[in-house]
């Protein structure tokens, strides 16, 4: 949730700074802002996109080699100039940009109140802007000590970069919570929420780790904790490369990652099935094997789209390993009082890794002393960090907001840790868990299969792009599916639409269906398909519009639906990573048809980093 970018070095801050926010956009839109230091500071902000702020700044002067810059998805304060970052303090000795949310700020605001200061914003980053200039002021501090005092006072999260007035060739960066990456060039520092701003300057990357501050000048870092211990950065290599992170030719970047999901999945994969199928390991939890082998249940825990690859990992595992599984929202696990033992195993499902309450929901897990594994997307995140060992879904940066193919990477991660459990439980035949293995590495050519129908997809949509309400249904394995193709229909096209297990469909929402309602039932054939054959028959009967996903060939569904989607033949719980794909399409499709913004949905932000 906000994305920030600084730079210090030789070249113009100004264009470095826009260019990364427009990467970082994915992280919230409603407005943005930049400092730029020049012996004077200018600072521009801006309600709306980047490319307003762009627009607001026209020929502006932005000269200088050292700035900051925000990207906002507001918290405190309704989306508005006076929100928008960076912000002064009042005697314009510090500038800020943060991304977090400081939760004792009221209570330091009313202090700072009753010492004289005013305040323009309602945030609570201009409240720390503040509290280091009193800090600054008032103990005749330098700029750092000032920031590092005020920080420890600081209740919350955050990841900020400051420019302290006084001190013009430096930037001060921190973290708690909230990301930060140093990316490091010659004679220049680029700092950013996450890599992508960086990794066309440069490979060579810190993160910063919570409690971390950077002093940033143009040839010297150095790196303290908190409390002024010195410490040695870890400089890392990023693997990432930038055609990652551009949309090569395609309209959007959610069409781009629907596509690219045969790559992202033989990404995920990759090395870590043997050659002839015998094995599959996952090396970052070698360590913990022969716990999660033993485990006497597992809870998983994430939110959004990565709950629902949650819900998949429940069937699969509780299928193949026999180990019982439940899956937890984050943000319900933490405030509940969950059991939880020693000998648990808690699996965190994210995307970004930086999720706040599956994080808070982590902690509580580690507390209790069961053993948490994390399967995160993006490399080097908080989530990674605090899990005892983890997985990465390489799926490669994903940058629309709704999530795609981070949803398939998880679920194909989920795959071979329950075909791995299973051969060393002994829960599933060596001939099972090879038809697993080889049903998974057939996915990337399936996926390929189902892009070409996406004419037929289009068309779809274009009858349906008008429609008020959807509802899906699924049934086993297709439920989190139908759960998802609802989710992507509500994120980026607006239109109400509701996932259900299709055996539900008479405890409520049969009700509803009526000429004006399509049904998407995922119906591919499995042990239950009869039975979502008679849930067809019951929303016909009542005139709804069925557009069903089939499996290839399916002639008794044709005849019933409105319209099939056709999908090649699989494993049924192979066949959630097949027939989500066109579901994906589908929303995608009615979303452009409607002018939504697909890549930045209204009100959504790709990572949320608050409660
Ligand atoms: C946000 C995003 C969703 C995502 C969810 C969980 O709501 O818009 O696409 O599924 O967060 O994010 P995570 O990064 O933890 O998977």
């Amino acid at each position: 949730m906000c994305g920030i970018v600084g730079y210090i070095g030789t070249k113009q801050a100004y264009p470095i700074l826009i260019k990364g926010l427009k990467r970082l956009e994915y992280r919230g839109y409603d407005s943005s802002g930049v400092a730029i230091s020049n012996g004077k500071t200018n600072i521009y902000k801006q309600k709306g996109k980047v490319s307003d702020l762009e627009a607001f700044i026209g020929d502006g002067n932005t000269s200088g080699t050292v700035g900051i810059g925000h990207t906002r998805w507001a918290t405190h304060g309704e989306p508005n100039n006076e929100n928008a970052h960076p912000h002064a303090s009042e005697n314009g000795k510090f500038i800020v940009i943060h991304n977090g949310i400081i939760e004792n700020y009221s209570r330091i605001k009313q202090r700072l109140i009753t010492r004289g200061y005013t305040f323009k914003s309602e945030t609570d980053t201009e409240v720390l802007a503040n509290l280091i200039e009193y800090i600054y002021i008032k103990g005749k501090v330098s700029a750092e000590i000032a920031v590092r005092l005020a920080l420890s006072k600081v209740i919350g999260a955050y990841g900020i970069v400051i420019i302290a007035i006084d001190e013009p060739d430096k930037l001060i960066a921190a973290r708690k919570g909230s990301p930060l990456v140093i990316g490091i060039g010659d004679g220049e520092y680029f700092i950013a929420s996450d890599a992508t701003p960086i990794i066309e300057y440069t490979k060579s990357v810190i993160y910063l780790n919570n409690d971390n501050v950077a002093i940033i000048k143009r040839n010297e870092l150095t790196l303290k904790t908190l409390q002024n211990d010195k410490l040695e950065p870890n400089i890392q290599k990023l693997t990432m490369n930038i055609g990652a992170i551009e949309k090569n030719g395609y309209e959007h970047f959610m069409l781009k990652e629907i596509f690219e999901q045969p790559r992202s999945i033989s990404d995920t994969f990759r090395g870590r099935i043997a050659a002839d199928l015998s094995e599959v390991r996952l090396g970052g939890l070698l360590d913990v094997l022969p716990k999660l082998v033993n485990a006497k249940r597992i809870i998983i825990i994430a939110c959004g789209t990565s709950w629902h690859a949650g819900l998949v990992g429940e069937y699969l595992i509780e299928e193949f390993a026999r180990i019982p599984v439940e899956v937890e929202y984050g943000s319900e696990f933490r405030y509940r009082k969950p059991i939880i033992y020693k000998d648990d195993i808690v699996i965190a499902i994210s995307q970004s890794g930086e999720t706040a309450d599956t994080l808070a929901a982590i902690n509580i897990a580690k507390e209790a002393g069961a053993t948490v594994i994390g399967v995160c997307n993006v490399v080097g995140s908080s989530i990674p960090r605090e899990t005892h060992a983890g997985v990465y879904t390489h799926a490669g940066p994903e940058i629309g907001v709704a999530s795609t193919k981070a949803f398939t990477a998880q679920v194909t991660v989920l795959t071979m840790l329950a075909a791995i459990l299973g051969k060393e439980r002994k829960t599933i035949t060596d001939a099972q868990y090879g038809k697993m293995i080889e049903e998974l590495i057939d996915v990337p050519n399936k996926i390929e299969e189902i892009l070409k129908q996406d004419d037929l997809f289009e068309k779809i949509a274009a009858l349906y792009k008008d429609k008020a309400n959807f509802l899906y249904l699924g049934r086993g394995y297709l439920f989190p599916v139908a759960l998802e193709g609802a989710l992507k229909l509500k994120e980026i096209s607006y239109i109400h639409a509701e996932g259900y297990p299709a055996a539900e469909m008479k405890h409520g929402p049969i009700a509803l269906i009526d000429e004006n309602m399509p049904v998407v039932v995922i119906a591919t054939k499995d042990e239950s398909y009869d039975k979502i054959v008679t849930n067809i028959q019951e929303v016909k009967a009542r005139n709804g519009i069925v557009i069903a996903v089939v499996t290839k060939g399916d002639t008794v569904i044709k005849d019933m639906a409105d319209h099939v989607l056709e999908v090649p033949e699989s494993h049924k719980a192979i066949a959630t990573l097949l027939s989500v794909v066109p579901l994906q399409l589908l929303s995608y499709h009615i979303a452009v048809m409607r002018g939504c913004n697909v890549d930045q949905p209204r009100n959504l932000a790709k990572s949320v980093t608050v409660e």
